[in-house]
């Protein structure tokens, strides 16, 4: 069938989840940063998706902020990171954080060609109203959907079950774009066509489903319709 139907994750794939981190770098009052940013943005991120998945599979489920945070304290604290300041600015940070550049341009294309767009993310409503906002692409999505709906986190076949649900699409007119290679997998798995973004050249994931498509950024994305 053909695909009607593009959906994107949110961190990592439209959203720059390092700028917080290389933002606050910048700023005197976090100079303490400075030398650490990069490995405070990898742990932060990572244990951020661990717990994520470790509360999918315990089935104690609480909002991404909650992980976000406490990913962040991880983070820290493997760092020496202590100033209570630079926690709450980082945080505050991730409520605006930049859209990848080809961003708007891909979305405006994909509406071109009358694709519904939709986020389908980890993330809390507000959290992805933020970023959304502050990214200037509302008017460019149909719809935001949050893993708040079904109370577990992704790779949950409950979390992609959430698309056809709201556009009534079958799963194979489903074009599912991640720069996470594991959620990729996930929605192969579940029957979306995937694309990976592999921004940071990963080796793939070896997972029991493989992406489509891989593509090192998001400019091609309207040609695989
Ligand atoms: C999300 C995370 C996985 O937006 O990046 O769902």
């Amino acid at each position: 069938m053909p695909i009607t139907t593009c959906v994107f994750d949110a961190y990592g794939t439209l959203f720059d989840v390092n700028a917080a981190a290389a933002q606050a770098a910048t700023e005197p009052t976090h100079h303490a940063l400075a030398p650490v940013w990069p490995a405070i943005a990898r742990d932060w991120r990572l244990k951020q998706l661990q717990y994520t998945w470790l509360r999918a599979v315990a089935g104690r489920h609480c909002d991404f902020w909650q992980v976000t945070q406490d990913g962040l304290d991880w983070a820290m604290e493997a760092n020496e990171l202590t100033d209570a300041a630079t926690r709450v600015r980082l945080l505050e940070l991730y409520w605006e954080l930049a859209a990848y550049a080809e961003v708007p341009a891909m979305l405006t294309a994909l509406k071109a060609r009358g694709m519904a767009t939709a986020i389908l993310s980890n993330g809390s409503p507000d959290m992805l109203q933020g970023a959304v906002k502050s990214a200037g692409i509302g008017a460019l999505l149909d719809a935001v959907l949050s893993v708040e709906d079904v109370g577990v986190f992704k790779p949950h076949a409950r979390v992609y079950d959430l698309v056809g649900g709201h556009f009534g699409c079958a799963t194979d007119q489903v074009l599912f774009v991640s720069s996470n290679g594991w959620d990729a997998a996930g929605a192969a798995g579940y029957g979306f066509r995937t694309a990976w973004v592999n921004r940071a050249s990963e080796p793939m994931d070896r997972l029991y489903a493989k992406p489509h498509h891989v593509l090192t950024d998001l400019t091609t994305i309207p040609e695989l319709i």
